[in-house]
């Protein structure tokens, strides 16, 4: 049930601490492989990555985003090569390239829904093409699930799967996470006007639909905790492959209360059993090493 996300980082031998996530590390290409392999010996099938960038490869155009040699695009191949079987999950959103540290393009203060939808699906085919499983679109612009369907048909990527950000809020959870691919000191404003606003109930219903008719194998609700409402609206409504994001503040706020004792660890299990309960299929979550270590004499 659970994906694992992984940060990956330039450099050699480099397991760097994200001071806002603690517990939890960036890597270079060389111990992403190692842990892969010690993630599928632990039974772990799925990991998403994300990648950090220096910031002298950022721009307003998604330049980097689309280079076939890029860091995530070596990422994919370094653990295909590692561990054949591995599902390989890549995030499909411009904000860890760009210059604005938003997910599409900006203009005039204004993102760009069209012209970001056309630089993110060939983002979405260059991950394809470098040996990604599923790409997972989490820039919520309008119209990205069937124009990433549509190229990745032209190319003759028909097996790709698409799991969407369908209903992805404009939450303050996701801080930590934007720490770890660099992204929260570029931010110019903020990401409401293409996430979902967080009262919002029935446009996490038509985000949903608007997905699955435009093409999406298995559709997310981010984030995870404050929002099992939507995941249980959305699997009984649809009956599809509903998947939940425990974000990055999610994490942390359990993290560093259970290391300072204020709560024990037991709540990871209720953390993530709540989903399970909500109906989501599968977990995206950092807590995996964690539940496994806890379970592992029960196992
Ligand atoms: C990028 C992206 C974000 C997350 C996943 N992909 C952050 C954002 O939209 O600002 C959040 C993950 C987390 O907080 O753990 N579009």
């Amino acid at each position: 049930d659970f994906i694992v996300p992984l940060f990956v980082i330039e450099g050699n031998k480099l397991k760097e601490a994200i001071p806002s996530m603690p517990g939890y590390f960036r890597f270079s290409l060389d111990l992403l492989a190692a842990k892969a392999v010690s993630l599928w010996k632990q039974e772990l099938k799925a990991i998403l990555l994300f990648v950090k960038v220096p910031d002298n490869l950022k721009d307003n155009k998604g330049t980097e985003a689309l280079n076939h040699n890029g860091l995530m695009q070596r990422a994919i191949k370094t653990i295909k090569d590692a561990v054949p079987d591995m599902i390989v999950i890549t995030d499909i959103a411009l904000d860890p390239y760009s210059s604005f540290g938003h997910d599409g393009i900006v203009e005039e203060g204004k993102i760009l829904n069209d012209h970001s939808v056309k630089i993110l699906s060939e983002m979405a085919l260059s991950h394809a093409q470098a040996g990604a499983d599923i790409v997972a679109p989490s820039d919520m612009m309008d119209g990205r699930v069937l124009a990433i369907r549509n190229q990745l048909e032209e190319a003759n990527f028909h097996d790709t799967m698409i799991m969407s950000y369908s209903a992805k809020y404009a939450s303050a959870f996701y801080g930590p996470f934007r720490d770890a691919v660099g992204a929260q000191g570029l931010l110019k404003g903020d990401k409401k006007t293409y996430q979902i606003d967080p009262p919002n109930m029935e446009e996490a219903i038509r985000e949903v639909e608007e997905d699955i008719n435009e093409g999406a194998d298995m559709v997310m609700v981010k984030p995870g905790m404050p929002y099992l409402d939507v995941i249980r609206e959305v699997k009984n409504k649809f009956k599809v492959p509903t998947f939940a994001y425990q974000v990055s503040g999610e994490y942390s706020m359990l993290k560093l209360a259970i290391s300072k004792s204020y709560i024990p660890p037991e709540v990871i299990d209720e953390s993530l059993l709540c989903f399970k309960r909500a109906g989501a299929d599968g977990i995206l979550t950092y807590f995996a090493k964690d539940w496994l270590l806890r379970h592992k004499n029960s196992r």
